[in-house]
């Protein structure tokens, strides 16, 4: 008796967190009724799945295919960034139901293409290549995908799945549907609605189409009429086959259930669709959906692309964003450049004239960024440049690493040889080690400045995004990760010169992330880098060394960065490592200029101090 009095209160305990979670996913309508009813009916769903132990399953019909209409609604027919938001949005909502019940959250993603592409003229490959490309968007844990395909033969093209659906699922004749239009005002407003929609999304380039407005109006309104006799099929088949499943929705519903109406946007709660809209990232960093001939009327606005392929509009508050391309380096998130596409008879423009919010808001999203043609005239000018992001921290040498080969170099950093992976200031001297706490001494960010540019393909700056090492890597490695601290030393050149100990993962200081400090071993002759731990058995230090070593160096998780002259890169230290290829004789006058800033908050000193201490000629 007592056991199922305990039961039934973890039961209780999950539906009450599973609510509360799955209220923040709700679209709201007016006549919202989740609280009064819906709620009840959700509850009851849940303990079906709770009671055996079984995942808590979900069914989601969207993400069919990009609405035709380029001209003002999308960039293009394949996803973009908003499908990519949406998709993480909805594997995070399931994440976060498996933290606090064990079996966790399935959703299925029901493609819904087919049941009307063929009404706003999308053709089969078209929406083939929209959900191929959907599905390898990003890495989902908890998403899995179903389309008509799964149930009906796809031999004969969609318009044969298409007819398999009617003939065995759809119980509405022309004449039902047109009555219910007449009757029920709510069937009445979804009808103007598909009419407006396919009136305005049928690109009407087929020569059987209607070729004046009112006459497309019209068959509009037909199309429309077919379009609920579809819907109707498709719920019933839904219901059917997925007889348990909480079934979400994109359009808008009271909430009473069985359908509940969700967002897809973190930060927008209507029903609103990537596959209708493109995605601005606001000034203040917020990521919100509209038509692209809105968006393209936004000032202040650059287009981000990936892949050369336009992927969102990024708003800021500087004219000078909307003369750059953005383009994202490695994807889905590791590395932004920004390149100035002025006129190139024009003076190149002050660095200083990007506003260092956005720069550091894109810089903490994509790890680091890189910007191309802008001005930076002293290493003065730097500093100047470099103070908007932190405080710099000032070396013995001053804030400024001047870091070119030397003839006789002191270690491999001053050399044309390779600079083993690290993060900066992991091996501080002890005048930069302040109270010792990786969180005051460690840098947030850095800039490196291209004085003088390696030959090509040699002397490039490797990075490597800790996250995504993580992500690969995966949550129970991470875990396991935890345990186990590792022991640097290396001589003393202008750093380094005693052990310095680090946990494998450590918490970033200000977001609280999970981050990987990791750093590559080097047998230079020039500065040997040297790794141990206590934490393991020598072999299995060994075994774990050569797992991360395959890791990092993971092609979705390392860029290289060939310099070009001018390039500009900031980069977030708690993320990422960073290192560099070697350089043949090619490459004698290779300079990069280096700052690292410490975040604003902490004490340094100030800049009226750093100026005096700049000495143009020191090669440290
Ligand atoms: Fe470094």
């Amino acid at each position: 008796m007592t056991i199922v009095h305990i039961e039934t209160k973890n039961h209780q305990l999950v539906v009450s967190q599973f609510v509360k979670l799955f209220r923040q996913l709700l679209a709201k309508a007016k006549n919202d009724c989740f609280e009064t009813k819906g709620k009840t009916f959700l509850t009851e769903q849940l303990m079906y799945f709770i009671r055996r132990s079984q995942p808590i399953e979900m069914i989601l019909p969207g993400f069919p295919c990009k609405s035709p209409n380029t001209n003002s609604k999308v960039f293009g027919y394949l996803p973009d960034r908003g499908e990519e938001i949406a998709l993480e949005y909805l594997d995070n909502f399931c994440e976060q139901v498996r933290k606090f019940y064990a079996p966790g959250c399935k959703l299925i993603i029901f493609s819904d293409g087919t049941t009307f592409s063929d009404l706003i003229g999308v053709s089969e490959e078209t929406q083939d290549k929209y959900n191929t490309t959907l599905k390898n968007l990003i890495k989902v844990r908890h998403i899995s995908w179903e389309c008509l395909d799964s149930f009906f033969s796809s031999q004969n093209g969609y318009d044969a799945l298409r007819e398999q659906l009617m003939s065995q699922y759809c119980s509405l004749d022309k004449q039902q549907v047109e009555a219910q239009i007449q009757n029920d005002e709510q069937i009445r407003q979804t009808y103007q609605g598909l009419k407006n929609f396919l009136f305005q999304d049928n690109p009407w380039t087929n020569s059987n189409y209607p070729k004046t407005k009112k006459t497309r109006l019209k068959q509009s309104g037909e199309f429309a009429k077919i379009m609920i006799q579809r819907n109707d099929a498709l719920t019933k088949l839904l219901s059917e086959k997925f007889p348990h499943h909480i079934r979400l929705s994109v359009h808008g519903h009271n909430n009473s259930g069985p359908k509940f109406a969700v967002h897809v946007l973190p930060n927008d709660y209507r029903c609103i669709t990537p596959w209708h809209n493109v995605v601005v990232k606001t000034s203040d960093n917020q990521e919100i959906m509209m038509k692209k001939e809105e968006a393209e009327k936004l000032p202040l606005t650059a287009l981000v692309k990936r892949h050369q392929q336009p992927w969102y509009f990024l708003q800021s508050t500087e004219e000078i964003w909307s003369e750059c391309e953005l383009e994202i380096i490695n994807p889905p998130k590791t590395g932004i450049r920004i390149t100035y596409k002025g006129n190139d008879n024009q003076q190149k423009p002050d660095c200083s004239r990007l506003n260092s919010k956005t720069l550091q808001n894109l810089c903490l999203e994509y790890g680091f960024v890189v910007l191309r043609g802008f001005q930076v005239d002293s290493k003065e000018h730097l500093v100047e440049f470099s103070s908007l992001f932190g405080k710099p921290v000032i070396w013995d040498f001053g804030p400024v690493h001047t870091i070119r080969p030397k003839e006789r170099p002191d270690g491999y950093i001053a050399s044309r040889e390779a600079v083993p992976l690290h993060w900066d200031l992991s091996m501080p001297p002890s005048y930069l080690e302040t109270s010792g706490r990786y969180e005051d001494f460690t840098p947030q960010f850095f800039i490196l400045y291209c004085h003088k540019a390696p030959a090509n393909g040699e002397g490039q700056t490797t990075v490597v995004d800790g996250r995504r090492v993580l992500e690969n890597a995966g949550s129970t490695k991470v875990e396991a990760w935890k345990q186990i601290e590792i022991d640097y030393f290396t001589k003393l050149t202008y750093y380094g010169g005693k052990k310095h100990s680090y946990p494998l993962i450590m918490q970033h200081p200000i977001t609280g992330e999970d981050i990987l400090r990791y750093q590559e071993a080097s047998s230079s002759k020039l500065q040997t880098f040297e790794l141990s731990s206590q934490s393991l058995p020598q072999q299995d230090f060994q075994q774990l060394i050569t797992e991360l070593q395959a890791k990092v160096y993971d092609d979705s998780c390392l860029i290289c960065h060939d310099w070009q002259q001018g390039d500009l890169l900031l980069i977030e230290n708690h993320y990422m490592l960073h290192g560099r290829t070697a350089a043949s004789d090619l490459t004698d006058d290779r300079e990069l200029w280096r700052v690292q800033l410490l975040p604003h908050s902490l004490p340094q000193k100030s800049i009226s101090d750093i100026s005096k201490k700049l000495d143009s000629n020191k090669v440290a």
